[in-house]
């Protein structure tokens, strides 16, 4: 205990300059440290650009399939939506301090063909599951995308990393997500962590 305590006491102002906390941005509520949240567009700005997939539970359930465990999303939220290929540009953007960047998107598994299945809004279109985006980070293409198709398995994959940054200078950076354009892409956005 003592010795404990001693150690703590020695080290103390070391670890504290030293010391990087987590931040986190969630989809819903956005960044307790900087009180601001995500954006979300299309310019449109449509019914059906983006939805608070928590609120859409019956929707997202008729387009993805049964067993979505809520608890599972962070802070039980998710932003969802369907980018159609000719739609407008769907994208998230947010900004963070920090030199490293995870970005956690939810992963739909439906067990049936997508393109079987009639979108849950009954648009002139089937029910997207594929993922396909790019990134850039100060206005900047980041080389790397993300891809996902159905594995067939009716399992959600939660928590999945879709981007890991690490290595940015030290600053402020504006990060933004977007559907590839020409191409479907759905994205179940849950939330970014930052170091
Ligand atoms: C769902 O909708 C209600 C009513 O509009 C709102 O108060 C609530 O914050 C929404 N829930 C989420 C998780 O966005
Ligand atoms: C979101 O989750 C974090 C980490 O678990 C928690 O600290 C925070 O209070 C949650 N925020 C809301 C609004 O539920
Ligand atoms: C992409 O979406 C369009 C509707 O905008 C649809 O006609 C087309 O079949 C979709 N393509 C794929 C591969 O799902
Ligand atoms: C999708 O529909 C086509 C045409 O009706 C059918 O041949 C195919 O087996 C269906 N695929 C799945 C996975 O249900
Ligand atoms: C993603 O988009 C690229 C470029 O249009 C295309 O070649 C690829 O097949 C797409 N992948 C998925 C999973 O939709
Ligand atoms: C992007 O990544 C590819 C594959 O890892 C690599 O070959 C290429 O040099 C990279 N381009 C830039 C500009 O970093
Ligand atoms: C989500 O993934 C990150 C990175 O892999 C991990 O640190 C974190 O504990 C995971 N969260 C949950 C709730 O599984």
């Amino acid at each position: 205990m003592y010795l404990a305590g001693l150690f703590l006491f020695i080290t103390r102002p070391i670890a504290v300059s030293a010391q990087v906390q987590t931040g986190y941005i969630d989809d819903e509520y956005g960044d307790p440290r900087t009180s601001l949240v995500p954006l979300y567009s299309g310019p449109g700005s449509g019914t059906f650009d983006w939805l608070q997939a928590a609120n859409f539970s019956s929707q997202f359930v008729a387009a993805y399939g049964d067993g979505f465990d809520v608890q599972r999303a962070f802070n039980q939220t998710w932003h969802w939506t369907e980018f159609f290929r000719l739609d407008n540009l769907r994208t998230v953007t947010f900004s963070f301090t920090g030199t490293s960047l995870n970005v956690y998107c939810i992963l739909p598994n439906p067990v049936t063909s997508p393109s079987n299945v009639t979108n849950e809004f009954n648009r002139d279109a089937p029910v997207i599951s594929n993922y396909n985006l790019t990134f850039t980070l100060d206005k900047f293409p980041v080389n790397q995308s993300f891809m996902h198709t159905s594995d067939g398995s009716g399992q959600f994959q939660y928590n999945f990393s879709v981007l890991s940054l690490s290595g940015l200078p030290q600053t402020q950076h504006t990060f933004v997500m977007s559907a590839l354009t020409g191409t479907n892409s759905t994205i179940l956005f849950d939330y970014a962590t930052y170091e």
